[in-house]
């Protein structure tokens, strides 16, 4: 991919889609209707080239603060259990390592710049995260009979954990209000939000999808947690389904040693920590006004009126 052939296609390519600078620290690219960094029109072109997705692999796929930290943790309790269940052994990997050590991110940190781990190495099944839109998915994968799993999360409640996060890590902190403009506009990576939701909500029906909220996660969680466990195959016991609930909650992965101590996501260098603020439904409630409340509506009503995807 790095010949330099295919260095100036790749420059060619990105120099035809339309670009905006976002925040002074990347250029953002408009491709499917989407906006991407630079690095990832670059990764996913790798992935199409380099991948070879196998039927036994799960995708966990999200916007960026919608719960991914949390849905890998679940799914690495919930993979783990079995192992657990046949050595009586109590090997929790929740408890030295933060869950994004644990499943690696395909575009950035597989396919990124600077790819560490060999993929080829990683025991199945293979469980990686994604932010990429369901449209610039590559075939391939689509195509693979990999289980793909999304969390979505209330506009609102993204919107205000995304600020936070955004202004706390990316050059110069901006407004709650300049913040919420970009955020309706959809210019931000992975944007925008209401229709990557929208296309993952569109898919959710084929048999080896699953579509699954933060809310209904809060609200119902030994429920959940059965049902994506038998999406991925297992049967779990009530006792299974209390623990895995319990290893995977914001309450006690937010205070574990491994959380807390200043490591850092190699390829990003974003602390641990960081992927822990507060952990509760409707902290907008504390942040946007009722005429932004009423913006959210009016966009989430446009874009994804007739496709009954819950408000
Ligand atoms: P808040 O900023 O609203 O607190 P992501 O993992 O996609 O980056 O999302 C981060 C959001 O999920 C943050 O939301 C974070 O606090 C919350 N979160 C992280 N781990 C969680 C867990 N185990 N249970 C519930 N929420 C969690």
């Amino acid at each position: 991919m790095d010949t330099p052939e295919s260095l100036n296609e790749m420059k060619s390519f990105l120099a035809d889609l339309p670009k905006i600078s976002w925040r002074g620290h990347t250029d953002l690219h408009q491709w499917k209707g989407f906006w991407v960094m630079p690095e990832v029109v670059k990764a996913v072109m790798a992935i199409e080239d380099q991948f070879n997705p196998l039927p036994t692999d799960i995708i966990l796929s999200s916007f960026p603060k919608t719960g991914t930290t949390w849905l890998k943790a679940l799914t690495v309790a919930i993979l783990s259990h079995s192992s657990r269940r046949q050595n009586e052994v109590d090997d929790d990997p929740l408890l030295t390592h933060n869950p994004h050590e644990l499943v690696p991110f395909l575009e950035m940190e597989l396919f990124g710049n600077n790819p560490s781990r060999d993929i080829d190495k990683i025991p199945s099944p293979r469980v990686f995260n994604t932010h990429l839109p369901y449209s610039l998915l590559p075939d391939s994968i689509k195509k693979s009979g990999c289980r793909i799993i999304y969390i979505a999360r209330n506009p609102m409640d993204t919107f205000v954990s995304n600020w936070h996060f955004v202004n706390s890590r990316f050059g110069a902190a901006i407004s709650i209000e300049e913040a919420f403009d970009e955020f309706c506009g959809g210019a931000i990576p992975s944007g925008p939000f209401f229709d990557h939701v929208l296309e993952y909500w569109v898919e959710r029906w084929r048999e080896v999808r699953f579509f699954i909220t933060y809310e209904e996660l809060k609200e119902v969680p030994k429920k959940q947690v059965k049902r994506l466990a038998e999406f991925l195959g297992f049967s779990l016991s009530l006792n299974e389904i209390e623990e895995i609930v319990l290893r995977c909650s914001y309450d006690r992965l937010s205070k574990l040693d491994v959380n807390k101590n200043g490591g850092k996501v190699y390829w990003s260098g974003f602390e641990f920590g960081s992927f822990f603020r507060r952990g509760v439904v409707g902290d907008w409630q504390n942040h946007l006004s009722a005429e932004m409340m009423e913006r959210v509506d009016q966009i989430a009503h446009q874009k994804w009126e007739g496709s009954d995807l819950p408000r």
